[in-house]
């Protein structure tokens, strides 16, 4: 009897664990489900048409979204999935907190010009904003706006649409970021002074990696959940060989090994737009004369071939307007009147796969037509930009004809739909303090707080061992690296 009993409750048992590991890994998908759905930002209704697959989503309502919700949290009570307790939630809106370094000002508002009073590294944001430089410098001020935007959060009077808040024990924070204005520091220290024997960005840079390296938050996560601007292309030329391991917002991805920077790692924010956005807009297709509209340097170093190729091409086009020059001073002024009065404006990689002029372009609403195969567009997890942009594959932009029969054949219906587009997609692209919901500022929030599983799960995954006696330390340095993870 025994020895019958024996495999058949080997069997019974067994299909008892399957019955329980089918519940758990369904339970585990519901639970999984949750989350997606709450690390997923709420969009309004727009949105969610720009969102590839979110179809599946948009067929829950509030109240089904409210049943699941109240369902999974009494079938997990307060169950803690991760070390700290991951996104903290406010009024249902994703809510990224934030610690920031009190880094000495000479990194951050001390190269505008601001002198701290007393005591605070910072300005008193309420009634104190220092300047930012104008022309070419604002193109990548996000550092700027960032900053500003966590200094306004501490305030109770702060606006109630934010994303961001500062939180002053980091290991509170969901990510640690690092106050250094790097693309002001490159284009104050860089330029015109090559002479001197080592340039004040270089000397910052180095501070900074020191400063950072020997600080409590780095040494925990290698930096890993560190946060740094990078945006312009030639910022932290040096540091960020030191600093990969934290999170950079970039505007491409052009001058950086991929084991350095990725889509995977790192966020892309976009460029600010120097020309001024199209208010009341009452153009249509037939009343903007110019088919295809660029401006820009032709004869670039890297990558930039494609733009003499297609000036061959398309200088003799009547409708087109092709020409040189970098827009500064009053070319802003000939640009914006250009853009407004073209259909579709050329976006050709220059020594960058990414330039400014995409956002001119949307903020006047002139439909862009991308070539540049290397680009890497703002929260384009959350934005399809075929919805109102042209790519075009560089091999065929360049062929015969290709470019400007394609660009003939988009129907007036097609183009008022991406103009109509570009309207309603335009201000995620404005840069504003305070912030609004749903601006430049706190689309890059949102596009740091989604990063922020994917860190919680490297640092976890690094910390397996830290409870562990000291002697199993090689042990924690053990664990492999999946592919593809960085
Ligand atoms: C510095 O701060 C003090 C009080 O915090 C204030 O009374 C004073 O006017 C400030 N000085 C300047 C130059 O802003
Ligand atoms: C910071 O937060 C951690 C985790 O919540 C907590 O254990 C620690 O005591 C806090 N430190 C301070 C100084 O409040
Ligand atoms: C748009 O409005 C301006 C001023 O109100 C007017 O001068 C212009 O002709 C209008 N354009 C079109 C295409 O209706």
């Amino acid at each position: 009897m025994a020895e019958r009993n024996g495999p058949s409750s080997f069997k019974v048992g067994f299909r008892k664990s399957l019955f329980s590991f089918f519940t758990m890994t369904s339970l585990l998908f519901v639970l999984s489900w949750f989350f997606v759905m709450q690390s997923t930002y709420r969009p309004n209704p727009m949105e969610y048409n720009l969102m590839p697959n979110s179809k599946h989503l948009s067929a829950l309502d509030e109240s089904e979204y409210e049943m699941l919700k109240q369902n999974v949290q009494s079938s997990f009570g307060n169950i803690k999935l991760v070390k700290h307790g991951g996104k903290c939630h406010q009024n249902d809106e994703l809510v990224i907190k934030v610690y920031m370094y009190d880094l000495p000002p000479e990194f951050h508002f001390g190269l505008l010009d601001w002198k701290p009073n007393g005591s605070s590294v910072w300005p008193d944001v309420r009634n104190n904003i220092p300047g930012y430089p104008g022309g070419l410098n604002l193109q990548h001020s996000i550092e700027f706006w960032l900053t500003l935007d966590i200094l306004a959060s501490e305030f109770p009077q702060a606006p109630k649409a934010r994303t961001v808040i500062r939180v002053k024990n980091s290991s509170e924070a969901d990510i640690i970021y690092v106050p250094f204005f790097s693309s002001l520091s490159y284009n104050r220290y860089s330029k015109g002074k090559k002479k001197e024997k080592k340039n004040g960005n270089k000397i910052l840079q180095e501070k900074l990696v020191k400063h950072l390296t020997t600080q409590e938050q780095w040494k925990r996560s290698g930096g890993k959940d560190h946060l740094i601007l990078a945006h312009h292309p030639n910022s932290m030329l040096e540091a960020r060989m030191k600093l990969w391991p934290a999170t950079f917002i970039l505007s491409d991805f052009g001058r950086y090994p991929p084991n350095i920077a990725n889509v995977e790692k790192d966020v892309i924010a976009p460029y600010k737009h120097l020309i001024p956005s199209y208010l009341n807009d009452n153009s249509t297709f037939d009343s903007r004369p110019t088919l295809l509209y660029f401006q820009g340097a032709i004869y670039r170093k890297d990558g930039g071939l494609a733009r003499q190729e297609l000036f061959y091409l398309l200088k003799n086009e009547k409708d087109v307007h092709f020409s040189f020059g970098s827009i500064q001073k009053d070319g802003i002024k000939k640009a914006t009147e250009g853009m407004r009065a073209s259909k579709f404006c050329l976006n050709i990689a220059g020594d960058t796969p990414s330039s400014n002029r995409l956002f001119d372009a949307i903020a006047s609403h002139c439909v862009p037509v991308i070539i540049s195969d290397a680009i890497e567009l703002p929260y384009e997890d959350v934005i399809d930009y075929s919805e109102f942009c042209i790519f075009v594959p560089t091999v065929d932009a360049i062929k015969e004809n290709f470019l400007i029969n394609f660009i003939r054949g988009i129907s007036k219906q097609e183009w008022t739909r991406m103009w109509n587009m570009l309207k309603e997609i335009e201000h995620f692209f404005e840069f504003h303090f305070p912030s609004k919901e749903n601006d430049a500022v706190q689309m890059i929030w949102q596009a740091v707080a989604r990063k922020v599983p994917a860190i919680r799960l490297k640092l976890n995954r690094h910390g397996r061992f830290s409870r562990s006696p000291p002697s199993t330390d090689k042990g924690l340095m053990s664990i492999p690296t999946p592919r593809n993870f960085w």
